[in-house]
């Protein structure tokens, strides 16, 4: 009996120790680009919420370099940066836009992250300002076809008056094919 469970404690540790050899971890590779934010205010707020699993600037806590659950760490990183890095604004990133809608829903940052990471928990205020400030970092998914990248003046507003930009953006108004072949 007493010889089982040691034989049995023996073989678990054993296991884990091999597990620990698997080199499936977070890693940070180089931060290439960051967005344009809007004001530091923006950039703070997404470093403590959102960084962890969307930039190449994971603080990867002690059970995240421990097998097995840094394998599931890594996974959620992985899936992060997939979506959206904020690291690699050089490469499309064509979730982006709606990230300000992704926390205004609740759906990020995840509930299992904010129960472990207290830091990452914004008050109401805090929450309206990262909505506004990714909106206008990003763009916002309410306005559909910008997209991306819309440079997008101060206060989160874009300015429906200041399209230096020749080409309007034609609305939905299709079948007029003035395209030239
Ligand atoms: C604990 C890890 C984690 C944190 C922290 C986190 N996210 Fe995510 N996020 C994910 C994962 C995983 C996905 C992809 C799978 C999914 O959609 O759930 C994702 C997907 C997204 C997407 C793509 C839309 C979608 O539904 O696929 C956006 C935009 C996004 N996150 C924005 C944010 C923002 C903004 C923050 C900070 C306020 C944040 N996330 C914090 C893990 C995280």
């Amino acid at each position: 009996m007493n010889r089982a469970i040691s034989v049995s404690l023996a073989l678990a540790a054993i296991l884990f120790g091999t597990i620990q050899l698997i080199p499936y971890r977070v890693h940070n590779p180089p931060v290439e680009q960051e967005p344009q934010w809007d004001s530091a205010e923006t950039e703070a707020l997404a470093r403590r919420a959102c960084f962890d699993c969307h930039s190449n600037e994971v603080i990867v806590p002690w059970y995240g370099r421990v097998a097995p659950s840094a394998w599931l760490v890594r996974r959620h990183v992985d899936e992060g940066r997939h979506a959206l890095n904020f690291s690699e604004m050089h490469r499309p990133q064509h979730e982006a836009h709606e990230a300000g809608e992704e926390v205004l829903e609740g759906e990020m940052p995840p509930l299992y992250y904010l129960a472990m990471h207290r830091g990452a928990r914004l008050n109401p205020e805090e929450t309206a300002a990262l909505v506004a400030g990714l909106d206008a970092t990003l763009g916002s998914s309410t306005e559909d076809e910008g997209a991306g990248s819309r440079p997008v003046g101060g206060d989160g507003r874009a300015r429906a008056d200041s399209d230096s930009d020749s080409d309007s953006d034609s609305d939905s108004d299709s079948d007029s094919d003035s395209q030239p072949d």
